[in-house]
């Protein structure tokens, strides 16, 4: 079954077999309004200072709406609401009451999951059959699993009494949106603390609409606020006095200053931070399916993920084979319009990461890599990227070392076992693994031996609200999810 690498391939050439009509999803569903206000202490309320800033649809560049920019002000209203709502309710709520109002929220969301799976794709440029299969039933999934926790944390901690921290400061990425909130509220509520949570900039809408369902789940006031701004309104709620407690997504540059900031304070962290993680594809690996996982593993959202199987390793007898059946596959992706079913790979999320990106594309020639991409029609309008990958990748290079977030593979060979674990976890980072072989004894070996949170073996991006989440190295420290996810937000 060996195939020498310097044998010829024919190419497939797949995508010329057929074309989808459009299928576009109705936007209309999507009650979006021109402009939002903070949501403190149950109340909608102003930014102090009137600043506003907007967010685009990345699919074509348009404006969707506006949001409050937070001010120190409005941080310290929020902080004080939170406070205010921990010592009067949240903390002397009866558990099975708190988990209560979560699987309202949880009901809630799941009701109105078409409206926020638009909202989604319009305000990110994630393709709507990742939202609408992915991202909303995942994020409504954690709030039904932490609801269930509630009232059970002396079965978690048995012969521990957990206390709840007070006042969590949560701060979320743009990559998933509703997914990082979810992961974020759910457990913290669970766990009985209250909560100022800030989104990102470019894709606020999800968070906003999930603060009206809070308040319409009745969730007592100031138990939840959320407030709207970019960097310098996260690094404000960071620095508040008032916080017990920050948990972060995002780039590995703002968790090092936030972990800066907390140095000798009281404040408890966990980050969750970037990615590079060794997609391992072994000589024995069920070949198709390794194809659709690295696939999954690197074009899914745009490679907007921190998990993303950005490096691929695979064994030198079958590199030849599965690079053009991967060069295949990707000839099929279709890059477009998020709202149409048919999309694969939808919008970069900003002109800023488009950019990033394309400066890594042109980072890999010079390095003196291989490039290919698909010849993918991409829309006049928006921020698009074809899929790419790089084959004669150094180790050394920074395209196999740094994170780039976006649709761009970087492929190298090995020969060993021992060999891919030394390069795999020759990287600063160590969040999450791929590993693809028929052999199960080497699938423990492997994930005993690869430094990375979750290892995935035979499969890729697989998620569970009961499954941990989290990094080792660069990629940050502390769990999310499963029962795991209940430790940083609890004290004994
Ligand atoms: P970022 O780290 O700046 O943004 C994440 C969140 O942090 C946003 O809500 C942002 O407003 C907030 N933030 C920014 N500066 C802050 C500060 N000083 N204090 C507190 N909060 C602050 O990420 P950015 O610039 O949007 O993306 C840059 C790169 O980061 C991406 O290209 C990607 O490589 C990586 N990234 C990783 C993510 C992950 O899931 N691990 C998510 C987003 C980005
Ligand atoms: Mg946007």
């Amino acid at each position: 079954m060996a195939t020498k690498s310097k044998q010829k391939i024919k190419p497939l050439r797949l995508a010329k077999a057929w074309s989808y009509s459009p299928a576009p999803e109705s936007a209309s569903i999507a009650q979006i309004k021109d402009q939002y206000e903070l949501f403190i202490n149950g109340k909608w309320q102003k930014p102090k200072r009137g600043a506003y800033l907007d967010s685009i649809n990345p699919a074509n560049e348009k404006k969707l709406y506006r949001a409050a920019i937070a001010e120190s002000e409005d941080v310290e209203k929020a902080v004080s609401a939170a406070r205010t709502a921990y010592d009067k309710y949240w903390k002397k709520m009866p558990a099975a009451e708190r988990g209560k109002y979560i699987f309202r929220i949880a009901r809630l969301m799941q009701e109105q999951a078409r409206e926020l799976s638009v909202m989604e794709t319009l305000d990110g440029g994630k393709p709507i059959r990742e939202s609408r299969d992915f991202d909303i039933p995942m994020a409504c999934n954690h709030f039904f699993y932490y609801a269930g926790w509630a009232d059970k944390l002396d079965y978690a901690f048995s012969n521990r009494k957990a206390k709840s921290l007070g006042v969590a400061a949560q701060i979320t990425p743009w990559n998933f949106p509703l997914l990082m909130a979810a992961w974020k509220i759910a457990p913290a509520l669970a766990t009985g603390n209250t909560i100022v949570l800030k989104p990102a900039e470019t894709t606020s809408l999800t968070t906003l609409k999930l603060a009206s369902i809070i308040e319409e789940a009745d969730l007592p006031a100031g138990v939840v606020n959320i407030i709207t701004g970019a960097g310098p309104t996260g690094s404000a709620l960071v620095r508040h006095g008032g916080i017990n407690k920050i948990a972060f997504t995002g780039s590995t540059a703002v968790g090092k200053l936030i972990q800066q900031e907390t140095a000798g304070t009281h404040k408890k962290l966990t980050l969750e931070l970037g990615g590079k993680a060794a997609n391992i594809i072994f000589s024995d690996a069920p070949i198709d399916q390794a194809v659709e996982g690295v696939v999954n593993g690197i074009f899914f959202n745009q490679g907007h993920v921190c998990c993303a199987g950005s490096r691929l390793y695979v064994q030198e007898s079958i590199a030849a084979v599965f690079i053009q059946k991967l060069k295949d596959r990707m000839a099929t992706l279709l890059v477009g319009d998020p709202m149409d079913k048919n999309t694969d790979i939808g919008a970069i999320n900003s002109a800023a990461q488009l950019e990033k990106i394309n400066y890594y594309i042109r980072l890999g020639k010079k390095e003196g890599a291989l490039h290919y991409q698909s010849d993918a029609l991409l829309p006049k309008k928006g921020f698009y990227c074809r899929p790419t990958l790089f084959t004669k990748v150094a180790q050394s290079s920074r395209l196999a070392q740094e994170e780039i977030f976006g649709p761009v593979l970087a492929i190298l060979t090995f020969r060993t076992e021992d060999e891919v674990i030394e390069k795999a976890n020759n990287t600063p980072y160590g969040l999450s693994a791929g590993v693809w072989t028929d052999k199960g004894s080497r699938i423990f070996n492997m994930s005993r031996r690869l430094k990375a949170g979750v290892v995935w073996a035979n499969s890729y991006n697989l998620f569970d609200p009961a499954s941990p989440f989290g990094g080792y190295k660069e990629s940050g420290y502390g769990r999310e999810g499963g029962w795991h996810g209940l430790l940083p937000y609890v004290t004994f």
